[in-house]
C-alpha cells in the first residue's frame, strides 16, 4: 500500500499545519489525498479476506464516515485501560461510562450490538462460568443448554485463549445478538446484563424484535461516538504506528 508520492507529501504538510479540534467531516481528504478513501477500503477488504475470523462478515447498515480525526501525540496504556470496558462490567457501570461521553442508554445498547459479529476468549468469561462475583458459583442468568456448551468450550483450568462466538451468527451483522440475550445466550457478562437490568432491557427487547430500529440506533450511536474528540493536541500520522518526526525545537515546545 504505497500512495502516490505527491499525495503522501501533502498529507504530511497537513499534519504539521492543522490546528487541533478541526470538525470532522465527510470528504476531508478529497483535495489533499483523493485516493485515501479508496486505499483504506482496499486495505480493509484485503485484510478481511486474509483474516479467517472476519472472512464472511456481512450485512449491517451503511453511513457516511466523518474524516480528519487526529492521532494522539503519545500512547497511554493507562488511558486505554480506563476507557476500555471490562467484560465483567454490568449494564449499570456501562451506562455510567457511556454517559460520561454523552452517549445515551439507547446508544450504549445499540453500540453493544456490534457484538453481533466476532468472537471473544474464554479468558473473558471463565469468571462467570465458575465464580461469578466471587460467589464460587456460575452466573445464574446463563440459559442451561448454552451453559453446557460454554462449559465444554471453556473448562475450568483450560486454555483461556480459546475463542467462542459472541452470538449465534458471528459473521452476520444482524439482530440475532439481541435475540440471544433475550434467550439468556449472551457470551459476555456485560452483554447478558443488558437484558437482566431493567434500564437496558427494553432496548434489548425492542432491537430483538425490530432489526431496522436496531440498525438506525446503531448508526446514530456510531456517528455520536465518532464525533467525540479529546481536545488534546494531535496530528495526522504519516505512519499509523508512530508519531511523525518533528524538528527538535517543536519537541522542546510541546
Ligand atoms: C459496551 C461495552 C463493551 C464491552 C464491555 C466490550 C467488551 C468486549 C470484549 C471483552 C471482547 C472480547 C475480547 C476478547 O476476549 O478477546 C469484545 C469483542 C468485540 N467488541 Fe466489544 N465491548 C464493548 C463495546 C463495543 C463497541 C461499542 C464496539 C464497536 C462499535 C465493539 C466491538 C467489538 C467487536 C467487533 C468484537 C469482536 C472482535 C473479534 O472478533 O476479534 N465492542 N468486546
Ligand atoms: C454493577 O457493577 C458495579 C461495579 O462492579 C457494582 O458496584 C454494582 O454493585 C453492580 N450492580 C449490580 C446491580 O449488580
Ligand atoms: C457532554 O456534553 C456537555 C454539555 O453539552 C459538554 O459540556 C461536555 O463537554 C460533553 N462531554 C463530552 C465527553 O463530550
Ligand atoms: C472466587 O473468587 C473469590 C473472589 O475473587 C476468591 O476469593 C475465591 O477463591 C474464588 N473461588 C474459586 C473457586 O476460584
Ligand atoms: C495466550 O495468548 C497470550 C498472548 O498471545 C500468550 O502470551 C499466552 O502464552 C497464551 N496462552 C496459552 C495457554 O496459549
Amino acid at each position: 500500500m504505497s500512495p502516490p508520492l505527491p499525495a503522501f507529501l501533502l498529507l504530511i504538510s497537513i499534519a504539521f499545519t492543522s490546528a487541533s479540534a478541526v470538525p470532522l467531516q465527510p470528504g476531508f481528504y478529497a483535495e489533499t489525498c483523493p485516493e485515501a478513501e479508496f486505499i483504506v477500503k482496499d486495505v480493509m477488504r484485503r485484510n478481511m479476506i486474509r483474516e479467517p475470523r472476519s472472512a464472511a462478515s456481512s450485512g449491517g447498515p451503511d453511513w457516511e464516515v466523518k474524516l480528519g480525526r487526529e492521532d494522539s501525540l503519545t500512547a497511554s496504556q493507562e488511558d486505554a485501560n480506563n476507557i476500555m470496558p471490562s467484560p465483567r462490567a454490568n449494564a449499570s457501570l456501562l451506562m455510567d461510562l457511556f454517559e460520561s461521553y454523552n452517549l445515551s442508554v439507547k446508544d450504549m445498547v445499540a453500540l453493544s450490538g456490534s457484538h453481533s459479529i466476532g468472537q471473544a476468549r474464554c479468558f473473558s468469561i471463565v469468571f462467570r462460568l465458575y465464580n461469578q462475583s466471587g460467589s464460587g458459583k456460575p452466573d445464574p442468568t446463563i440459559e442451561a443448554r448454552y451453559k453446557e456448551k460454554l462449559n465444554r468450550l471453556c473448562p475450568l483450568g483450560g486454555d483461556e485463549n480459546v475463542t467462542g462466538d459472541l452470538d449465534a451468527t458471528p459473521t452476520m451483522f444482524d439482530n440475532r445478538y439481541f435475540k440471544d440475550l433475550v434467550a439468556g445466550r449472551g457470551f459476555l457478562n456485560s452483554d447478558q446484563t443488558l437484558y437482566t437490568f431493567p434500564e437496558t432491557r427494553k432496548y434489548v427487547a425492542l432491537f430483538s424484535q425490530d432489526q431496522r430500529t436496531f440498525f438506525k440506533a446503531f448508526v446514530e450511536g456510531m456517528i455520536k461516538m465518532g464525533d467525540l474528540q479529546s481536545g488534546r493536541p494531535g496530528e495526522i500520522r504519516s505512519n499509523c504506528r508512530m508519531v511523525n518526526r518533528r524538528p527538535v525545537n517543536a519537541l522542546l515546545e510541546s
